[in-house]
């Protein structure tokens, strides 16, 4: 079987800074209490109107580019999003419409901040089955228009931010490329994070009642977060790098989801790597969910930090509980 490797990447993030200082003109938090929680400093948040497949739509222009290629060259689209344009259809239908592709199709992935790592896990298998030689994986979100920005929703809203990466996954040598992929998920802590409200369990499934106790709104249980997250991380990255008989030292970098800066800190203490190689921007962005690791990840490369044949490890862990890692050879 052929292998299947990352030909480009591309980002997208609104230009509209939203500081810690500025929260704290909307709830009751300081900047403080912000960054020594989370290392977050600031986050960006869309103008009124634009939506995921906006910023996935500009990412994947950026990584096509990147590739070498034309918009023409994509034959599939995935899409990863815990904040679609509409409740249905997915995204990954307004990005075949605005780059102006033929009737390719389009998989929307449901994993929230995993959901860049599942999707290329579907783009991995299609090239390396030979189905299609260029699929485009985007990871997008727009939280901002479902963030709590009162004092009741402070845990959770100063976490969060807007942003889209996309990468272009296609065919090399075996051995080479995209080495393995790990997938994990948990049911039984669904409830821990999540958006309780439009649902199809409910009739209406969106209410005034719903809306005024604050159920379109996403909540958290932080902590339970915090300790799943500290587990799974290194346990998954472990788990990659077994499968491919290495060890942690033949890492030569791990971009992890930006969730905290907390939980970055703690898988890189749990993995015994030097802080160095593992790639943190929380900084700048906040936790922008299944666009976190697509935007690392095409930093690290627009930084040089990434040369032809380093091992990179992809990791994540978020709402449901899912997890997952992909192992890649560049
Ligand atoms: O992709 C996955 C996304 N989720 C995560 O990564 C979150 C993982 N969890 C965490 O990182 C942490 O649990 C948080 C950063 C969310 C919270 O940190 P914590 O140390 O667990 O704080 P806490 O929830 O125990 O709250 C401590 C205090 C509370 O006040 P009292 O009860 O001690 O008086 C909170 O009400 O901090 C208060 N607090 C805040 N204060 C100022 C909670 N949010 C804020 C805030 N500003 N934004």
């Amino acid at each position: 079987m052929r292998g299947a490797r990352i030909l480009g990447t591309g980002r997208a993030l609104p230009s509209r800074v939203v500081t810690n200082a500025e929260l704290t003109t909307m709830m009751d938090t300081s900047e403080e209490w912000i960054v020594q929680r989370t290392g977050i400093r600031e986050r960006r948040f869309v103008d009124p109107g634009t939506g995921a497949s906006d910023l996935g739509v500009q990412a994947a222009r950026a990584a096509i580019e990147r590739a070498g290629l034309v918009p023409q060259d994509i034959q599939f689209i995935v899409f990863a999003t815990l904040s679609p344009d509409l409740f249905f259809p997915g995204s990954g239908v307004f990005v075949q419409e605005k780059l102006g592709l033929d009737t390719i199709g389009a998989l929307d992935v449901r994993t929230q901040c995993t959901g860049f790592i599942y999707g290329l896990s579907v783009a991995e298998a299609y090239v390396k089955a030979g189905f299609y030689d260029h699929v485009l994986v985007i990871g997008a979100e727009v939280q901002s228009t479902g963030l709590d920005m009162s004092t009741a929703g402070r845990d959770v809203s100063v976490l969060f931010g807007d942003g889209g990466g996309a990468v272009i996954v296609g065919p090399t040598e075996p051995g080479k490329g995209i080495l393995s992929t790990h997938l994990h998920s948990e049911g039984k802590y669904a409830r821990e994070l999540m958006v309780e409200a439009p649902a199809s369990i409910e009739n209406p499934r969106i209410s005034k009642e719903m809306i005024d106790a604050r159920r379109h709104l996403g909540t958290m249980n932080g902590r339970s977060v915090f300790i799943h997250a500290t587990r799974r991380f290194p346990e998954v990255i472990r788990e990659a790098l077994a499968e491919n008989g290495m060890t942690v030292s033949d890492l030569s970098i791990v971009i992890p989801h930006q969730a905290n800066l907390r939980i970055t800190q703690a898988v890189t203490k749990a993995l015994g790597v030097p802080a160095e190689k593992v790639f943190s921007n929380i900084e700048k962005y906040g936790n922008t969910t299944a666009a976190s690791v697509p935007i690392a990840l095409d930093e690290c490369v627009e930084q040089g930090r990434i040369r032809e044949g380093d091992v990179v490890c992809l990791a994540a862990f978020g709402s449901g509980f899912t997890w997952a890692s992909s192992l890649i050879r560049w």
